[in-house]
C-alpha cells in the first residue's frame, strides 16, 4: 500500500465504526489508510479493505447502481449511498463512516431494517385494482401518471428513515418512504382503496407524526418527496372531515326546518 505523509491530500483515511457481538470489547473504531483511483466511489473504497487489509469488515450491496438501496450509510454525519459517493471529496481528511441510524446495528455497517419492511408489507405495496371488465385496460391520464412519479423512484434504502426525527422518537411512526408509498397508491386512479389508505394512515402513526421538518426530501437519493405526499394525505382526511360535518349540518338543518 502507497506511504501516507502528513499532508498527503490524496490520501483515503476512512475511520470506521465496527461492531461484532461476538468480540470484547463488541465496539471499536478502525481507522483504514486507502489507496484510490481516478472515479472510485466510496462503495468500491470499502471493497477495497475487505479484499486487502480486512475481510471481516461488513457492509451490505447488490447493485453497485444506486438501484438495490442496501449501501445506505452516514458519512461525515452525512446519509448517502456509499455507490453514489465519490472518494474525491473525501480526500486529505478522515472520514468518519457509521451505519444508519435509528436501525439496530448487527454488524459493523450493517443495520436490521426488519422494522422498515414490517411497516412496508403493512401498508400491501402493491395494486389492489379497481374491478374492470375483462376485455378492458386499466387506463391512466399522464397528469395522473405525473403525480405518482416521484415516488416510483423510491428504492427503499431507509435514508429518509434515518434523518426522521419521529421516526427516532417513536419506532411504530410508519416513516417517510412508507407514507410515500402509501400516497403513491392513493393517486393511482388504478386503485379501488382511497379511503382504506386514508384510514391506515389517519393517525399519530400515520401522516399526524410527521414532525414536517423536510429532512427526508433533502436527505433522498431519489428525489422522492415524501413530506409533500405526508402533507397532501393531511389535506384530504381534513377535507373528508370538513364535508362530512358539513353535509351532518345540513341533514340537521333541514330535519330543523320541516319541523
Ligand atoms: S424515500 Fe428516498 S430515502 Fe426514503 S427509502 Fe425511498 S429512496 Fe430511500
Ligand atoms: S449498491 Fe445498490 S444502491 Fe448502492
Amino acid at each position: 500500500m502507497r506511504k501516507l505523509t502528513v499532508m498527503d491530500t490524496s490520501a483515503l483515511i476512512l475511520k470506521i465504526k465496527r461492531y461484532n457481538p461476538e468480540k470484547d470489547p463488541p465496539r471499536w473504531t478502525e481507522t483504514f489508510n486507502v489507496e484510490t483511483k481516478k472515479g472510485m466511489n466510496l462503495l468500491e473504497a470499502l471493497l477495497r479493505i475487505q479484499d486487502e487489509q480486512d475481510p471481516t469488515l461488513s457492509f451490505r450491496y447488490s447493485c453497485r447502481g444506486a438501484v438495490c438501496g442496501s449501501c445506505a450509510m452516514k458519512v461525515n454525519g452525512k446519509l448517502v449511498l456509499a455507490c453514489r459517493t465519490p472518494v474525491e471529496g473525501l480526500l486529505g481528511e478522515t472520514t468518519l463512516i457509521e451505519p444508519l441510524p435509528f436501525f439496530p446495528v448487527i454488524r459493523d455497517l450493517i443495520v436490521d431494517m426488519s422494522l422498515f419492511f414490517e411497516h412496508y408489507r403493512g401498508i400491501e405495496p402493491y395494486l389492489h385494482g379497481k374491478p374492470i371488465p375483462s376485455d378492458c385496460e386499466y387506463m391512466m391520464m399522464e397528469s395522473e401518471r405525473k403525480e405518482i412519479d416521484p415516488y416510483i423512484q423510491c428504492i427503499l434504502c431507509g435514508i429518509c428513515f434515518g434523518v426522521c426525527p419521529a421516526f427516532g422518537r417513536d419506532a411504530q411512526f410508519l416513516g417517510p418512504a412508507i407514507l410515500a408509498k402509501a400516497y403513491r397508491f392513493l393517486r393511482d386512479p388504478r386503485d379501488r382503496r382511497e379511503k382504506e389508505i386514508l384510514n391506515g394512515v389517519n393517525d399519530h402513526r400515520g401522516v399526524w407524526g410527521c414532525n414536517t421538518v423536510f429532512q427526508c426530501v433533502k436527505a433522498c437519493p431519489k428525489e422522492v418527496p415524501p413530506t409533500h405526499a405526508i402533507v397532501k394525505m393531511r389535506g384530504r382526511i381534513l377535507r373528508y372531515r370538513f364535508t362530512s360535518l358539513f353535509s351532518r349540518f345540513l341533514s340537521m338543518s333541514r330535519r330543523i326546518g320541516s319541523r
